[in-house]
């Protein structure tokens, strides 16, 4: 807002500006700490994770934030959502007028495939992959997905079929080429 558009006499200009400048002073006060260094504020702190009710395969003394981290890890390594896995509950809408998801309720099937996988890849991991001497990459989700819900079928490339072909002796001198096949 500009004052001088407003048309009014300088003395109520300047009483504008200084409630103006008031107002803003006072909603400024409340808003946390400041920086003494004078840039911008401080980030807010980290959010909080509830800790986890039904756990049924990942180790059940995890904390809200490590299954946050390990969620957001399934859903980067298969491409998905969490929404995938988990069902929105009806009856707890979020403040985005959406039903929030419901983490602890167990009736998506791609839920229980997940607690399979996990088993999977942990047993994997234990068992035959730690057995291999020197090995410095244990199997995860993305080892197989690749960023997608199911793991694309993997196609050899057709020059790869016989695998690498043996270096070519240099034709007599006077013999034509082969053919390129
Ligand atoms: C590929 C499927 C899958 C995806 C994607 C997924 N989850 Fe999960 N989530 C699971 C499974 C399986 C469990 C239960 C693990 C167990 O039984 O130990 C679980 C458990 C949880 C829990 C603990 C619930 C409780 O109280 O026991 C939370 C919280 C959670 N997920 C949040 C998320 C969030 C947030 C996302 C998205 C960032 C997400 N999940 C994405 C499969 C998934
Ligand atoms: C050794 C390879 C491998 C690993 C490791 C693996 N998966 Fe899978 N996953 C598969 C295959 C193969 C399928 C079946 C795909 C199909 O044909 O539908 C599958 C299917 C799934 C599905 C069901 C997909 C659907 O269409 O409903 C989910 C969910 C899933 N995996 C989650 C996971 C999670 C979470 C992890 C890690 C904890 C994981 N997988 C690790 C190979 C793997």
């Amino acid at each position: 807002m500009k004052p001088s558009s407003l048309a009014l006499p300088a003395s109520a200009t300047a009483l504008l500006t200084a409630a103006v400048f008031a107002v803003a002073t006072v909603a400024q006060a409340p808003q946390g700490p400041q920086n003494p260094a004078g840039g911008p504020p401080p980030p807010p702190p980290p959010r909080t994770y509830l800790a986890p009710t039904n756990l049924k395969v990942l180790p059940k003394n995890l904390t809200g934030q490590q299954v946050r981290d390990i969620m957001e890890q399934w859903e980067g390594s298969l491409g998905v959502h969490c929404s995938t896995c988990h069902t929105p509950d009806p009856n707890n809408i979020g403040p985005n007028g959406r039903p929030q998801l419901n983490f602890a309720d167990d009736s998506k099937p791609e839920k229980a495939t997940a607690r399979l996988m996990y088993t999977m890849t942990e047993d994997i991991n234990r068992n035959y992959v730690s057995r291999i001497e020197s090995s410095e990459a244990p199997v995860t989700c993305g080892t197989c997905h690749r960023g997608h819900l199911g793991p694309e079928p993997f196609v050899i490339p057709p020059d790869e079929h016989d695998g690498p072909r043996p270096p070519q002796a240099p034709p007599p001198a006077g013999t034509k080429p082969p053919l390129p096949h």
